[in-house]
């Protein structure tokens, strides 16, 4: 064969599996659906469950499905969807959210993702749990590298402040103050599969994983999953329980208002709280400084009677949007769900489960493959409503019925 015809080969083959992947799996629920057949079980409800009877991840998912965006047709609508975040252009307005512990449902999940945002040009937050350090995921995607931090307030938060100079170091265009995990949620799921620490096996998570070859191959290959970001603060050589206890004992995912002032005082570059639901909150939040709040209810996995994050989205809009960077995430599924917080006034969306689900069913390329999925519904959605950008969008008529009435706040539009 000569180069040609090879090369033209090559590329009608991986045209041909492009092509195949998109007929499998046209959206969200069909890469769900076969990650949680290529996974083993207890990596997958970990990944999946939210938190008591998984109510909070039911009520995000109901109450975006009751938005509505009323179309307007007649201008051919060329839709543009790149984003300038905190002095950065991003290809599109959809990123990656912080996943601790994200290598259980695909080992070296950090490294897939932080390659994912380079191609993509998309935001990722990569987590204090991450399973790369800050400083790899920096190297692989420097423009889309932010950096979200949980409080470890030990010794004044030594190890806090430490995390945070090594992420100014290396570059992080934000860092993401979690807020909204004051206590360890109970997760019936992870406690019935034996996952809390110590990890306790069972013959069920021995069956799992044998019943999952792939995973286990990539376990092999990439290693067990750690806690890179503070394996340093061990002393000894860590081990993954010595880690797991670390990390178990010493995280609280809170910050108080004093103390984020301190973060903001030592943090050079933007400065983004996680985990707001109420106007009252993200007024806190601008008062030490911040420059922009996320809209979140940790995907709901953190209480059950907590009220979907879109729903509280308006109320925040109206009260801080123009005087702040308004981000979501929390139940975002597809590409028509990203049109519809960024309607209710969000900047930019995030998503964690989505990701992960790509990767648990199509390995290392599924979260490229998702990437890409989100970003394709999103233009169709948009060129469907006929709105080109995304201004017009947030002028279209909408219907929220489920949006959430704040005490003396200004009535959500
Ligand atoms: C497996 C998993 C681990 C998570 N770990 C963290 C974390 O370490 N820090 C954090 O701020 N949020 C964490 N989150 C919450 C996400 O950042 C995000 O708020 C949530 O996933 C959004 O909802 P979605 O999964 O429906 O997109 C985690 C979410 C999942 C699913």
């Amino acid at each position: 064969m000569t180069k040609a015809v090879t090369e033209a080969w090559g590329a009608g083959s991986a045209q041909g599996k492009a092509a195949k992947r998109r007929q499998r799996y046209p959206t969200l629920a069909y890469l769900e659906k076969t990650a949680r057949r290529r996974v083993p079980r207890f990596a997958f409800d970990f990944v999946e469950a939210g938190t008591g009877g998984h109510l909070g991840v039911r009520h995000n998912r109901e109450a975006l499905d009751g938005i509505q965006i009323v179309p307007r047709y007649g201008a051919a609508a060329s839709v543009s969807t790149d984003v300038e975040l905190f002095g950065m252009r991003y290809a599109t307005p959809i990123g990656i959210a912080p996943v601790g512990t994200d290598g259980l449902i695909w080992p070296g999940a950090t490294l897939a993702l932080a390659h994912t945002a380079a191609t993509a040009r998309i935001p990722y937050i990569v987590g204090t749990l991450a399973s790369a350090s800050l400083e790899t995921v920096a190297s692989i995607c420097p423009d889309s590298f932010w950096f979200q931090l949980y409080g470890l307030p030990a010794k004044d938060h030594a190890v806090s402040f430490d995390l945070l100079k090594r992420a100014a170091a290396a570059g992080a265009h934000a860092l993401v103050v979690t807020l909204d995990a004051p206590v360890r949620p109970k997760r019936p799921k992870d406690m019935r599969n034996g996952l809390v620490v110590p990890f306790r096996p069972t013959p069920r998570t021995v069956f799992d994983v044998a019943s999952s070859p792939l995973w286990a191959l990539q376990l092999l290959k990439a290693g067990t999953p750690g806690f890179p970001n503070v394996e340093r603060y061990l002393g000894t050589k860590p081990t993954l329980a010595a880690s797991a206890g670390f990390v178990q004992r010493e995280i609280k995912g809170t910050f108080s208002w004093d103390e984020m002032r301190r973060l903001r005082d030592q943090w050079p570059r933007a400065l983004v709280v996680k985990g707001v639901l109420h106007p009252g909150d993200a007024e806190q939040a601008i008062a030490i400084g911040a420059d922009g709040v996320l809209v979140s209810n940790h995907g709901g996995r953190q209480s059950d009677a907590a009220p979907p994050a879109i729903d509280v989205l308006p109320g925040i809009v109206a009260a801080v949007g123009t005087k702040t960077t308004v981000l979501f995430d929390s139940g975002i599924q597809s590409g028509l769900d990203a049109m519809r917080a960024l309607a209710l006034g969000a900047q930019a969306v995030f998503c964690g489960r989505a990701f992960l689900f790509g990767l648990g069913a199509l390995g290392d390329s599924g979260s490229d493959y998702v990437a890409d999925l989100l970003a394709d519904e999103l233009r169709v959605a948009m060129a469907q409503h006929g709105v080109a950008t995304f201004g017009q969008l947030r002028n279209a008529e909408r219907r929220h019925p489920s949006a959430f009435r704040f005490k003396n706040g200004t009535p959500p539009v």
